[in-house]
């Protein structure tokens, strides 16, 4: 089993609820080469994206042809009716329960991605999740790990330096309220972090309508989020997607058949 990179973009498969199943099988038929979930029910329907999964391998996808990126929500995000492991437990032991549930549900013996879908209450209680995360790397059940919805940069950086895995990967909302993690964003390049985006485009309805966006959406004969998205890639950064429209899916994967020019970036850089 190859420890693989992250692809340009993934599918995230948060609210789609009944829907799930055949919108991760579109994705991945239209040309999607990764998925986005939590073992978090209140959001993610885990389950069907395992079911999703099994029919695309009866089509002929092998499991090494996707990257499954899961996460483990603490017991602050979980609706309490749902959880999905036992709220009694240890941390550690609810983060056991977890992975084994996630795996279960996803078809696999291995996860490309494992995600903390939140710090924990202190840096100690997460860096003890983290010391789990990283047991779970040396069992081989997965394969990179990272965290979510940290916007703190020196908490970032103390996290990294701590780690004796190195988190490989970070999940925030990219929004002007964080300042776009400029400084969070600087470390992962120097440290070869994947910095992951969500809320790409429903944050950022101003720049999309900016000059600087519509005369490249014009330029290019794309959509203003094809810009979008083409542009957040130009910074290395990997937009989760969670279209349900299959036009948007094929829109989104087209963003690789042309590539802006430095001085757009540039130009596009400067909104944030
Ligand atoms: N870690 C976390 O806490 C967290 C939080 C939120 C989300 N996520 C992850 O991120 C994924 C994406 O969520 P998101 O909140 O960023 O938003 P999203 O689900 O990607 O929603 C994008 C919105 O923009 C619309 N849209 C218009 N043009 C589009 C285009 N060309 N391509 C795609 N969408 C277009 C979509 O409508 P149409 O459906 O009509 O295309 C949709 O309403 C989630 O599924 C989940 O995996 C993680």
């Amino acid at each position: 089993v190859v420890r693989k990179e992250f692809p340009s973009i993934l599918y995230g498969t948060a609210w789609k609820k009944e829907r799930t199943t055949e919108l991760v099988e579109m994705a991945i038929k239209s040309g999607f080469t990764g998925v986005d979930t939590a073992c978090q029910p209140k959001h993610y329907e885990e389950p069907l994206v395992g079911e999703a999964l099994k029919n695309l391998y009866n089509s002929g996808f092998q499991r090494e042809d996707i990257f499954i990126q899961t996460k483990f929500t603490p017991l602050g995000g979980q609706d309490p009716e749902r959880v999905p492991y036992n709220p009694e437990l240890s941390l550690e032991e609810q983060m056991e329960e977890s992975l084994e549930v996630s795996l279960k549900n996803l078809r696999t013996e291995y996860l490309d991605s494992w995600i903390i879908h939140s710090p924990l209450n202190s840096f100690g209680e997460t860096l003890k999740a983290w010391r789990l995360m990283e047991k779970a790397v040396e069992s081989g059940k997965v394969h990179h790990i990272g965290v979510s919805n940290l916007y703190s940069f020196p908490f970032f950086e103390k996290l990294y330096n701590e780690a004796e895995i190195k988190p490989s990967v970070i999940q925030n909302r990219f929004y002007s309220q964080s300042g776009y993690d400029t400084e969070i964003r600087k470390f992962c390049l120097e440290k070869g972090i994947t910095y992951q985006s969500f809320w790409s485009l429903t944050a950022n309805p101003h720049h999309l309508n900016s000059f600087s966006v519509q005369k490249a959406s014009i330029r290019y004969g794309v959509t203003p989020a094809q810009i979008w998205y083409r542009f957040l890639n130009q910074l290395e950064i990997l937009p989760l997607i969670g279209t349900t429209s299959l036009q948007h899916m094929r829109e989104d994967l087209a963003i690789f058949k042309f590539e802006l020019e430095d001085d757009e970036v540039i130009e596009i850089e400067a909104l944030l």
